[in-house]
């Protein structure tokens, strides 16, 4: 069951009016949520960063985030399975076809959750595959937008050759992947690009320096040359769906030994435990 501004139905029977603002400009904003043990988790920080996109596009949020958190108690209710991630999207509404905010629309407010795989043992025993792209997107990447055409034509370029993501670089540094972000490790130091408006904050990306600042593992928040990023030692990949990962080959040359690492091993294990 989705929950469609204040009703849950089954998704067959969820529709949206075709002068929606998302459909016709994009105009609204996201949320993925992962749900452990049917738990959400990290909810608060979603709905920081909720707010945060929010506020980035002039919306007001519709909600206090004790209603939030009931309706997506709700929505867990009403699905099946114990791991699941809720997609949150707000929209500016429906209206007649204007750039301009239009005035007295209500937001368009759907929630739907999805069973959250795991990424694969083989996927983990291996890693994956990645390729390099530089990020053309606008400069408000911390804005969760619904508009994700760049990003959506990025994931592209990666599927195109098998792989799963594509590391952007902005002038020379790395911003993030096409929906990850990207950390490496250098001489056994984790190594982070620092937040700003070319990333977005991802609340994965928070909990692993968490873990790292917990268990002694020496890191760095810095910026981060797409040469570094060529001759790293490991390269992470990090999401709400995918948890982290390990990136074993760059374009066609292997990262590393070509082999997921031991800080990622490290901080994989820490990342399981943690979310138990
Ligand atoms: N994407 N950067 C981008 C561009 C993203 O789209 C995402 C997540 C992240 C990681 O953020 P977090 O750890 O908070 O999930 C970074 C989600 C999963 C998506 O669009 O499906």
């Amino acid at each position: 069951m989705i929950y469609l501004n204040g009703k849950f139905m089954p998704i067959e029977e969820a529709f949206v009016p075709v002068l929606d603002r998302g459909f016709i400009f994009g105009d609204g904003v996201y949320e993925v949520i992962p749900v452990y043990s049917r738990q959400p988790f990290r909810l608060t920080a979603h709905l920081k960063r909720l707010q945060h996109s929010l506020d980035g596009i002039r919306l007001n949020n519709p909600f206090s985030n004790d209603v939030w958190k009931k309706i997506l108690e709700q929505v867990i209710i009403n699905n099946e399975g114990e791991d699941q991630y809720l997609y949150l999207h707000i929209t500016r509404g429906v209206a007649k076809r204007d750039h301009a905010f239009p005035e007295n629309v209500l937001p368009t407010i759907f929630i739907m959750s999805n069973p959250l795989l795991q990424p694969s043992q083989e996927l983990l025993k291996s890693g994956a595959s990645a390729i390099t792209a530089v990020d053309n997107r606008w400069i408000r990447c911390d804005v969760k937008a619904i508009s994700l055409l760049p990003n959506v034509l990025l994931r592209q370029l990666a599927v195109d050759v098998h792989a799963v993501e594509t590391i952007l670089f902005r002038n020379g540094f790395l911003t993030e992947g096409a929906a990850s972000n990207i950390f490496i490790v250098k001489e056994e130091i984790l190594l982070a690009p620092p937040k700003s408006n070319l990333m977005l904050p991802g609340i994965t990306y928070d909990v692993v320096l968490e873990l790292a600042e917990d268990n002694q593992i020496p890191y760095e928040i810095r910026e981060i040359t797409e040469t570094e990023v060529s001759i790293a030692d490991e390269i992470l990949l990090t999401s709400s769906t995918k948890e982290i990962m390990p990136i074993t080959l760059l374009g066609n040359k292997p990262v590393g030994d070509g082999k997921p690492g031991e800080l990622f091993k490290r901080l994989h294990a820490l990342y399981q435990e943690y979310k138990a």
